[in-house]
């Protein structure tokens, strides 16, 4: 007999037109089913979703019908439709030659989905998993945001030992990965974020001045600690103004992400003119765009280092699709104290 199962999914239903709210943007719904034997493969796989990761920038793709027809890239405004992001996958069924039922894959635009037919194997990879790490890793620490961390350090950083590098959100996903990487190669690393516990974390990865921005102003550290050759930007507005104001002459600014402003218009930088009375350079990246250079590399040497412990992470694991909302939610109002990521099956 068909095997018919459950196929629960989340979706998005209402544009935000401020703040993320529970239960009305994002909402998931487990009223679909599918036949896991008979579901046609249209020459594409049949997958089971293992690890989701749960990103920023899954907010900044809620737009309206309208964005997306303007060429934005949006999710699909569709209580149809799954919404999608990074992740992980078991490959239940196959018509592609190079990809075997019982593989692993990482699929830049998963859906999230118990299950899905993927037709289109662009931004689809087998995964060699060199490690016991579970997945959950696989699609953090070792997948986008690791890679996002590597690729933009070692394409855009100017190092030079003893150096000054300044990271915000430093307890987060990418910024204690930046922590790591710089320290290894002899930088001095001021780091902030927004809780006692990333605090402590951001000083057990080797940040030497880690400090709570919501308690300590950005400015008074950086006056004190600066000046800084490079920032490495994940919030942009203010804290971007504070850097730059803090910026040694000739410094480098790597504008990763704008966190500040993806839940609401947030505050705009004002002080762009300091990179032409300070020659300061300012560049910014998406991780995608340079995987081409380092992904081997990175799969090669970063999963066995997150595994000896020579590189160290927090996760924040949710085993139901029905976190993925709250999940986003803390991660935009900084609740979130490790790299968020909704596991679904057994593996
Ligand atoms: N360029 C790329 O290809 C790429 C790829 C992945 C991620 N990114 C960017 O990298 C940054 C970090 O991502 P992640 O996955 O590592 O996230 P994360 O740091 O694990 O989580 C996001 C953190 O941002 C901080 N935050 C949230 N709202 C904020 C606000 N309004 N003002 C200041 N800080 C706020 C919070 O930490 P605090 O405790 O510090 O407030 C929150 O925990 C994001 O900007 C993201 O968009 C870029």
């Amino acid at each position: 007999m068909a095997k018919v199962v459950r196929n629960a999914r989340v979706t998005y239903n209402n544009v935000p037109t401020g703040n993320l709210e529970l239960g009305k943007h994002l909402v998931y719904d487990d009223s679909a089913t599918i036949n896991l034997d008979n579901v046609p493969l249209n020459g594409g796989i049949l997958i089971k979703a293992v690890a989701l990761s749960v990103d920023p920038y899954m907010r900044l793709m809620m737009l309206s019908a309208e964005d997306t027809a303007l060429n934005a890239k949006g999710m699909f405004l569709n209580a149809e439709l799954s919404i999608f992001g990074y992740g992980i996958a078991a490959v239940l069924r196959s018509e592609v030659s190079n990809i075997r039922p019982g593989q692993y894959i990482h699929v830049d635009e998963l859906e999230h989905a118990e299950y899905s037919v993927v037709t289109s194997m662009t931004g689809v990879r087998v995964v060699d998993r060199n490690t016991r790490l579970p997945w959950s890793v696989y699609a953090g620490a070792a997948g986008m945001t690791g890679q996002t961390a590597y690729f933009g350090w070692k394409e855009y950083a100017p190092v030079k030992k003893g150096s000054t590098l300044y990271v915000s959100t430093g307890g987060g996903a990418v910024g204690s990965m930046v922590i790591q990487l710089a320290k290894k190669d002899g930088l001095r690393v001021i780091a902030s974020a927004g809780s006692r516990e990333k605090v402590e974390f951001m000083k057990e990865v080797g940040a030497d001045v880690a400090f709570n921005y919501k308690e300590t102003p950005i400015r008074e550290v950086l006056t004190k600690e600066g000046p800084i050759d490079i920032y490495w930007d994940n919030v942009g507005g203010d804290t971007l103004d504070a850097a730059l104001e803090n910026m040694s002459v000739g410094g480098t600014v790597i504008i990763c992400g704008q966190i500040a402003g993806y839940d609401d218009d947030g505050v705009p930088a004002h002080r762009l003119m300091k990179m032409v009375y300070g020659d300061i350079h300012m560049v910014g990246f998406g991780f995608n765009n340079l995987e081409y250079k380092y992904l081997d590399e990175f799969y090669a040497t970063i999963p066995p280092k997150l595994e000896n412990g020579e590189f160290k992470f927090r996760e924040e694991v949710y085993y139901s699709l029905e976190k993925v909302p709250e999940a986003l939610f803390r991660i935009l109002k900084g609740k979130n104290e490790g790299k968020c990521v909704v596991v679904l099956s057994d593996y």
